[in-house]
């Protein structure tokens, strides 16, 4: 049986557009709610048989085209001598800033087989869960939106502290991100080994940047991070959020497929991109929350502007948001299937 994710990432024809949705296991969903009452986040993650219960959660309500690996972008930075801890409220906080040549010390590379096997076995047991039937998803964060975390030490509105490294210290910087880009290049490969069929790499934080700065700071890391793990079998998705003023720019990082978000026209998007690459994206997820009317029309906008073409992902622009009511999900997600054009 051909899958139509696999078939969509390869700009082959399908029967019906692919549809899969970032953040699809999370908090909307009573099921994983039921479970994070018992568990922290990093619990759930670090244990496969639970993790692996999350992976398939909303494939048991949805009729998704994939289920991606229930992981964190951050878990590597575990190992790698940095260090994080989720708060309630303020998300993410890493616990050993890099600001300086001086907290570099200390920082190294990891041997994700070593590091994250937990991550690997519930790649193993998902794909044997799902076999044929599904594809399974592979992700890591890409350099630029680790560092932003490992730099500004959580979230960030300004993006201030990463962005005067780049200017201030750019051995510092160049040295961060050698070390990110060499990690996230093996942790992808040793997911492809583990059975994820498609890897995507998040660059969700990039839209800070200028294309001034996309260009000399984070393109390099990208290309390298995406040509180490091309041609092993598994095409590429790059999600490079915010992206949508310096896309003929995400081209160059290579993939198979870019995610776009839903700032730009998904017409417009591809036109920049060029015919002769898959696009990813892009409804809004706050459209979910609305009216269930409002959101099919913008999921028939999304469908009419991919028109058909072969290499059309459907998702969202960006990950579910947790008040989102599953049985919009099911709606969005029947809608896209059948979708035949012309509405
Ligand atoms: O998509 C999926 O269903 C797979 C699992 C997944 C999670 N995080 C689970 C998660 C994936 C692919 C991610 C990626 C991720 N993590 C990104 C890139 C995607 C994006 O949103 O741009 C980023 C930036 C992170 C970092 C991260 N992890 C943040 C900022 C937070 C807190 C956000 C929040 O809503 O509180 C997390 C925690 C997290 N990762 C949760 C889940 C389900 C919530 C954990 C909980 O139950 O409290």
């Amino acid at each position: 049986m051909t899958l139509r994710l696999l078939e969509a990432c390869s700009r082959r024809a399908v029967d019906a557009t692919p549809i899969w949705l970032m953040r699809q296991a999370g908090r909307y969903l009573p099921e994983y709610r039921a479970i994070r009452e018992k568990l922290s986040f990093i619990e759930m993650c670090k244990r496969p048989e639970v993790a692996l219960e999350v992976t398939l959660q909303p494939l048991a309500r949805f009729d998704l085209d994939a289920a991606i690996v229930f992981a964190d972008i951050l878990l590597p930075l575990e190992g790698m001598g940095i260090g994080f801890h989720f708060t309630d409220g303020d998300g993410p906080v890493i616990d050993h800033t890099v600001r300086s040549a001086a907290d570099l010390e200390g920082v190294h590379a990891i041997d994700p087989e070593v590091e994250l096997p937990y991550v690997l076995e519930t790649l193993r047991l998902a794909r044997r869960a799902i076999e044929g039937s599904t594809a399974l998803i592979g992700f890591a964060g890409a350099p630029f939106t680790l560092a932003s975390y490992v730099v500004e030490g959580g979230h960030s509105r300004t993006y201030a502290e990463i962005k005067t490294l780049m200017y201030r210290d750019p051995g510092t910087y160049s040295r961060l991100m050698e070390l990110l880009t060499e990690v996230v290049g093996a942790y992808l490969l040793a997911q492809i080994r583990a059975g994820a069929q498609v890897v995507q790499l998040f660059d969700s934080w990039v839209g800070c940047l200028s294309p001034y700065d996309y260009e000399r700071f984070v393109l390099p890391y990208s290309q390298r991070v995406i040509a180490a793990v091309s041609g092993r079998g598994a095409p590429v998705i790059h999600f490079a959020n915010g992206a949508a003023g310096m896309l003929p720019l995400v081209r160059q990082a290579g993939g198979d497929v870019v995610g776009v978000d839903w700032r730009v026209d998904l017409d417009r998007a591809w036109t920049e991109l060029g015919d002769d690459i898959g696009i990813q994206g892009n409804l809004d997820p706050v459209s979910l929350l609305g009216p269930p009317d409002e959101m099919a029309a913008r999921a028939r906008d999304v469908l009419a502007r991919a028109a058909g073409r072969a290499g059309h992902v459907f998702n969202l622009g960006h990950g579910l948001l947790p008040g989102t009511p599953p049985d919009t999900v099911k709606r969005l997600v029947d809608a896209v299937h059948d979708w035949r054009g012309g509405e």
